[in-house]
């Protein structure tokens, strides 16, 4: 019966034995976070390895950004954002005298599925065609403005203007572009429309767009992480560990892509077999694990298979399971935020609007299921958060760290208790570091900005200037100055 197998008090209570043989795989303890965590340890170590690398799956990609904005910057840049299911256009003005990156203008423009996974031509011709109205609709056709492109997919950077794509993750999976330089395919696509020019680009993960945007607000800003569509995070390392880039002195940001965790099938343990279908019925069987377990790409898939489960051992609904219910990925991540958040209200008008005949009973457990997943998900983004921490603390030989996170994300910043319970998992795994969270607003396009803004300073300096770096730092680091 669905109203005996659940009854609210403590949430764990009076679970009948199958709901709770159902949930309990997703139930990890503070231990099992420990063991995710020293595993993680591991393989940022091996990803950051110069003989290790091309076999990790945690990336640890080099970005050649050692520098946050030193209050010199200014003028006015576009941005373009493109990894979530939106792609952005932005005007973006940086503001010397008052320190600010202001967002003039910006425009969304809906990317088709279809587009999503073409031919990797037609998407940059999309984008370019993107652009182009937002020039005209704002008079800027005629001005060559540079351009800081956030490009939320692992790349393997080899210059600011230069960003091979190691892989296509989340919802895309264009031909011909894995392996392409997408600086390159941006121009192209430019030059084949030729009503209009860009300036210099600089190519930034989202991660990092979001950790500068932040650290112009708070110096001590040096972790940037993503829960959203997709999930990662960047971090200043030592340079000294940076295996695969000459030079010991200073820090760089180092793009983990976290998301990969796993992919060597280390973290079979913990995946539930719901698990195991998502990865398996997604563009990308095998690639980015742990990513499937955490970001709002999958979340609402996990749930529903759950709860299809559920149903069909006759413990919701009545054993109905409607067609609705049966449809992959009708049951959306948003829907997890709004059932959690306070009343049953939503709960139960997402069941009617789902065709789903609901007792109060099914309400709560529906309640539980999300509950379950989203609790999951934030201990597993606090574990890997808390490694990255523990990491910072240890390379600076510190007894304490304090340190800035610059977040940004929909599940995130929408999700009722998400932080909250993240928050309270890293303090319980990386005692040691005080960590301040700050809510980055537009942060991967204005990051951008910021980036670009760094690189045509230091690319306007005397050329002697330039040639000392380039000397001191190698070809690809032009975006350099001071951490
Ligand atoms: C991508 C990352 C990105 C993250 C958040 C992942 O799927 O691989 O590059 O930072 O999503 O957008």
């Amino acid at each position: 019966m669905p109203c005996s197998a659940f009854s609210i008090g403590n949430k764990w209570d009076d679970l009948i034995p199958q709901v709770d043989e159902c949930l309990q795989p997703f139930r990890l303890s503070v231990s099992t976070l420990q063991s995710v965590s020293t595993r993680l340890k591991k393989d940022m170590i091996r990803g950051l390895g110069k003989h290790t690398h091309h076999r990790a799956p945690v990336k640890m990609l080099p970005t050649f950004v050692r520098a946050t904005p030193d209050g010199t910057e200014k003028g006015d840049f576009l941005a373009l954002d493109l990894g979530g299911t939106n792609f952005r256009v932005l005007h973006v003005r940086i503001l010397e005298d008052e320190q600010r990156v202001v967002k003039m203008d910006s425009q969304i423009c809906a990317i088709p599925q279809e587009i999503m996974l073409g031919h990797g031509e037609k998407l940059f011709d999309h984008i370019a065609a993107c652009l182009a109205e937002f020039l005209d609709s704002h008079e800027l056709k005629g001005q060559t403005l540079p351009l800081g492109f956030t490009f939320s997919f692992p790349c393997e950077q080899l210059d600011i203007d230069k960003s091979v794509l190691i892989r296509w993750t989340k919802g895309f999976n264009c031909s011909g572009v894995e392996g392409e330089d997408v600086v390159r395919l941006l121009r192209e696509a430019i030059h084949r429309r030729g009503d209009y020019d860009i300036g210099s680009v600089a190519m930034v993960n989202d991660t990092v767009g979001t950790m500068m945007s932040c650290g112009y607000r708070d110096q001590s800003c040096e972790i940037g992480m993503i829960i959203g569509t997709g999930t990662n995070a960047c971090y200043m390392e030592e340079m000294r560990n940076v295996k695969r880039v000459e030079g010991e002195d200073g820090r760089m940001c180092i793009n983990t892509e976290w998301g990969g965790f796993g992919d060597d099938g280390s973290l079979r343990d913990i995946q539930t077999d719901f698990d195991l279908v998502v990865d398996k019925t997604s563009l990308n069987p095998g690639i980015h694990t742990y990513e499937k377990m955490i970001s709002g790409m999958y979340l609402g898939e996990i749930a529903r298979l759950v709860l299809v489960k559920l149903t069909e051992d006759k413990l919701l609904f009545d054993g109905q399971v409607s067609d609705a219910l049966q449809t992959p990925g009708r049951f959306e991540t948003r829907f997890i935020s709004e059932i959690e958040d306070t009343g049953l209200e939503n709960t139960q008008r997402i069941l009617t609007e789902l065709d789903l005949n609901w007792s109060l009973g099914d309400v709560r457990l529906v309640w539980l299921v999300c509950d379950t997943i989203s609790t999951r998900s934030a201990q597993l983004c606090a574990a890997a958060l808390a490694t990255i921490a523990n990491r910072i603390r240890n390379n600076r030989g510190l007894d304490h760290l304090k340190t800035t996170v610059g977040v940004d994300g929909t599940v995130f910043k929408k999700h009722p208790n998400f932080s909250q319970q993240l928050q309270a998992t890293v303090r319980l795994l990386a005692p040691r570091c005080d960590i301040t969270f700050l809510v980055s607003e537009d942060g991967s396009g204005k990051g951008a900005a910021m980036v670009t803004a760094v690189a045509q300073r230091l690319a306007l300096q005397p050329v002697v200037f330039e040639k000392l770096l380039l000397e001191a730092w190698g070809p690809f680091d032009l975006l350099v100055a001071l951490w």
